[in-house]
């Protein structure tokens, strides 16, 4: 466990990035619910939240997330989506998975992985993962939040009986010494620096290039329990899944949970 994190070494850490409020909690029902609290109070773009421990840390459909205090990092950034961004938001939450990637590769020279949409994975293994979520204001959607939560040291790995897929953390796979502090900024720095191009196709080939499983078969799970099984191509546009099934027709999905299909199973056949 590394020294707990307070205000001031948090704003050193940030310096110089565009970062207008920094929010800090000891410990915080869930950054993402203190974001949309922030949000919906005219908190301004990458304002950031963050806390040691969340008593509620939520995941993606549904699922509890698990902060391990002085190991993990959990925080959560605002974002205002420009019109012409409200119709593709399920871009943003791979703006969270590429720029965790690419923060890793850049500071310690390892390959992430990010598993559609936007659990990160080294050697297969997740090591962190994204929530992005809404603020509406008179129906109108007005901020949207993108909570990253990452394993970093040792103790941050939830026991195995607690994780759906086998998990990691950031130092395992490094030989150097992994800061938190250092990694929360090169995150912060990639998000900051990639997010005028998310409509760009230039996103969507970065994106693609740190795709796990692609060329492989997978068996993508919907949110309404119907599985679609077939080989994975990669992501349009508008950050929709796509998997080509045994006929060759190709068919995308906004949302769902990707994994690989283990070879000697046909779970489906
Ligand atoms: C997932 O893999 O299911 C997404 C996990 C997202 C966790 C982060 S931790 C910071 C932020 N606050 C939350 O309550 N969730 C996200």
């Amino acid at each position: 466990m590394t020294e707990k994190l307070n205000k001031e070494s948090i704003s050193e850490a940030v310096a110089g990035l565009p970062i207008p409020q920094i929010v800090y909690f000891e410990e915080t029902d869930s950054t993402n619910e203190q974001a949309l609290r922030l949000a919906a109070n005219q908190a301004e773009e990458f304002t950031l939240v963050i806390a040691e421990r969340q008593s509620a840390g939520r995941g993606r459909l549904g699922r509890h997330w698990v902060t391990m205090e002085g190991t993990s990092l959990a925080f959560t950034i605002v974002l205002k989506p420009a019109p012409a961004e409200i119709p593709h938001l399920s871009i943003f939450s791979l703006l969270g998975g590429l720029a965790t990637c690419q923060a890793i590769h850049s500071t310690y020279g390892i390959c992430a992985q990010v598993k559609w949409p936007n659990d990160v994975l080294l050697d297969g293994m997740k090591t962190a993962g994204i929530l992005a979520e809404s603020c509406w204001q008179n129906e109108q959607l007005s901020d949207l939040v993108l909570g990253i939560g990452i394993n970093v040291l040792a103790g941050s790995v939830p026991p195995a009986k607690e994780m759906l897929f086998p998990a990691t953390c950031v130092q395992t796979h490094c030989s150097q010494p992994v800061e938190r502090l250092v990694l929360l900024r090169a995150v912060l720095e990639k998000i900051i620096g990639l997010r005028g191009s998310i409509l760009e196709s230039s996103f969507i080939e970065k994106y693609s290039r740190h795709m796990a499983f692609i060329g492989q078969s997978v068996k993508l799970d919907s949110n309404s329990g119907e599985a679609v099984i077939g080989e994975l191509v990669g992501v349009d546009q508008d950050g929709r899944v796509i998997l080509r099934d045994e006929n060759g027709e190709e068919k995308s999905s906004p949302i769902g949970d990707l994994h690989l299909r283990p070879q000697d199973v046909s779970d489906l056949d």
